[in-house]
């Protein structure tokens, strides 16, 4: 499978590569990009709900929406990262609530293999989360959006801005 990422390099100093600096000195000013997938059902309903009752959210998340969390192939996760996303989100229905029987639960075991993947290109794992949000539940996927990003925020840009 080619995804175009590069497995990073050691520098001869030792230093991390330029794809995995970044960190609290950067997070004054850093607005993470995060792109987040969400399932048609639940969780973009979801996104709806938060909308339509202006409970407020950070605005640094593109939102792509899928049929089901059972939709986002791991190719997905890897094309956002390349395509300069600092984090990623994946936002399905509850367990035991999707429209497609079990392919949430496939989509939880497909999770763990991006995980994997994702340390394969010296990604760490903090920057992609798997999440629930039922279409009643814009308070939850606010409040999923603010913790995201201030997570990404803190761990800071993927990639060294150019220079
Ligand atoms: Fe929502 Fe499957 S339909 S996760």
């Amino acid at each position: 499978m080619s995804t175009g990422l590069k497995a990073p390099q050691a520098t001869a100093a030792g230093a991390p590569a330029p794809s995995s600096v970044g960190g609290a000195d950067d997070a004054a000013v850093f607005e993470p990009k995060i792109v987040a997938f969400l399932c048609n059902w639940c969780a973009y309903a979801g996104a709806d709900k938060a909308g339509a009752a202006q409970v407020p959210f950070p605005p640094n998340v593109r939102e792509i929406r899928v049929m089901c969390s059972g939709r986002v192939d791991p190719q997905f996760v890897l094309s956002a990262f390349e395509q300069g996303a600092d984090g990623v989100l994946i936002l399905g229905c509850h367990p035991g609530d999707c429209h497609y029987k079990e392919q949430n639960y496939r989509a939880i075991q497909r999770f763990r293999i991006v995980l994997a993947l994702l340390e394969q290109f010296g990604i760490p794992a903090e920057r992609c989360r798997f999440d629930y949000v039922s279409a009643a539940e814009g308070e939850r996927f606010a409040k999923l959006i603010t913790e995201t990003t201030a997570a990404i925020r803190a761990l800071g840009p993927l990639r060294a801005p150019a220079q």
